[in-house]
């Protein structure tokens, strides 16, 4: 189990040595696999662990997992879900049936199909709105009091960032829950709980894992005793929505090199967008690390370790040019998610058709680490071959 050491005082130190975990059977520095689903009892039927009873709770490699996540977010309690999906579905039904609901309008789109039909299932009033506009924000919680406000930040993929401490202030008025799924951020380069909000969640299929291995998600909270927390907790065990302990294991190996991947894409992220802005085949990029970006000054306040792998620009042209660009691409693999340690290039268009307000000529990069005249190159490369 994790040892407490004075001597580690940055995020980078603590995820290298995963919490400090040592195996105590045979000392190796390698958390080991319990793949057991059930745990046997003595003669006495007294548990051979007292921790360890049936593994939809009781999973080392979990609560490992758990704990380096709740580090990350300094928060006071963490829980791992199989996606991020399931994370976004538990927060979800703890809505009483017929509240109002906030969520961030153009975000990621299976966060917006799902809640809008469990929204019309169960009756509750659902408002999507722009929330990097914070007096449009600001005053609909006040006018609507909702249950819970649902933002994302930087958004995908239109890059919006939303002022959490802004959010927060006005969903503490209106007595709402202010959730905020940073997954493009990651903890290394926001902390959504220490600028007031409620509950963090991530898709750990992305960055934390990093590795395009692993489908995970979280849900991270600084008032473990709240109801929604309670709440949501029950709702993990009684519906299951747990990973094995593979998962577990692969995931914890990805987060110990969280903080280093996260250095270097944001690096070659930043670097990337202001090469593709004095493009001339550019119409528009859309980074938050770029000065031209319309919260600027609110992401670097709000994001002082990066800007994150996350980019996506206009080429001047039509859907059919953008698609020959990602055609022409050879290292950005033409594929759908975002942080892995692999470039991808998404034409999400192509993904979501027309009713999302996506424009064709949209092209999403998730900037991997490879070396970054490579990626410059091969996005020359393809640019030459449109118009
Ligand atoms: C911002 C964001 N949130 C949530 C999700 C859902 O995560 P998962 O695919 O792990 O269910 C995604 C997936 O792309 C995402 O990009």
């Amino acid at each position: 189990m994790p040892q407490e050491n004075r001597r580690v005082r940055h995020l980078s130190t603590k995820m290298a040595q995963a919490n400090g975990a040592i195996d105590r059977q045979t000392g190796g520095l390698v958390p080991a696999i319990q793949p057991s689903t059930t745990f046997a009892r003595d003669e006495q039927y007294a548990l051979y662990n007292e921790d360890h009873i049936y593994a939809r709770d009781d999973n080392d490699l979990v609560r490992l997992g758990e704990q380096m996540l709740a580090d990350a977010e300094q928060a006071e309690d963490a829980l791992i879900f199989p996606t991020g999906m399931a994370a976004i579905a538990a927060l979800f039904r703890t809505a009483p049936n017929g509240a109002t609901i906030i969520i961030q309008s153009q975000i990621y789109w299976g966060t917006t199909k799902w809640v809008r039909e469990f929204a019309a299932r169960r009756d509750i009033k659902l408002i999507e709105l722009d929330a990097s506009d914070a007096i449009l924000l600001d005053s609909t919680i006040a006018h609507k009091r909702p249950y819970l406000v649902f933002v994302e930040t930087p958004s995908n993929p239109w890059l919006r960032v939303t002022d959490i401490a802004k959010a927060s202030r006005a969903c503490k008025a209106a007595g709402a829950i202010l959730a905020v799924d940073s997954t493009a951020a990651t903890p290394v380069l926001s902390n959504p709980l220490t600028l007031g909000a409620d509950i963090v969640m991530h898709s750990a299929t992305k960055a934390i894992n990093g590795h395009s291995d692993v489908l995970a998600g979280v849900l991270a909270t600084k008032d473990q005793d709240s109801a929604v927390w309670q709440a949501i907790k029950t709702d993990r065990h009684d519906a299951g929505a747990v990973i094995g302990s593979f998962e577990a294991w692969l995931l914890i190996r990805g987060m110990r090199t969280l903080p280093l991947r996260m250095e270097r894409m944001s690096e070659n992220a930043q670097a990337i967008a202001q090469h593709l802005n004095a493009h001339p085949k550019v119409a528009e990029v859309l980074y938050p690390g770029l000065e031209s970006h319309a919260q600027h000054q609110l992401a670097k306040a709000q994001m002082p370790g990066g800007f994150g792998s996350l980019l996506s620009f206009l080429v001047k042209g039509d859907g059919d040019d953008a698609l020959t660009v990602c055609g022409a691409l050879e290292l950005f693999k033409r594929a759908t998610s975002l942080g892995g340690v692999e470039s991808l290039v998404e034409h999400r268009h192509s993904i979501e058709g027309p009713d999302t307000g996506i424009p064709t000529s949209l092209i999403r990069l998730s900037v991997g680490i490879e070396h970054i005249d490579d990626l410059k190159a091969d996005l020359d490369a393809a640019l030459d071959k449109i118009g």
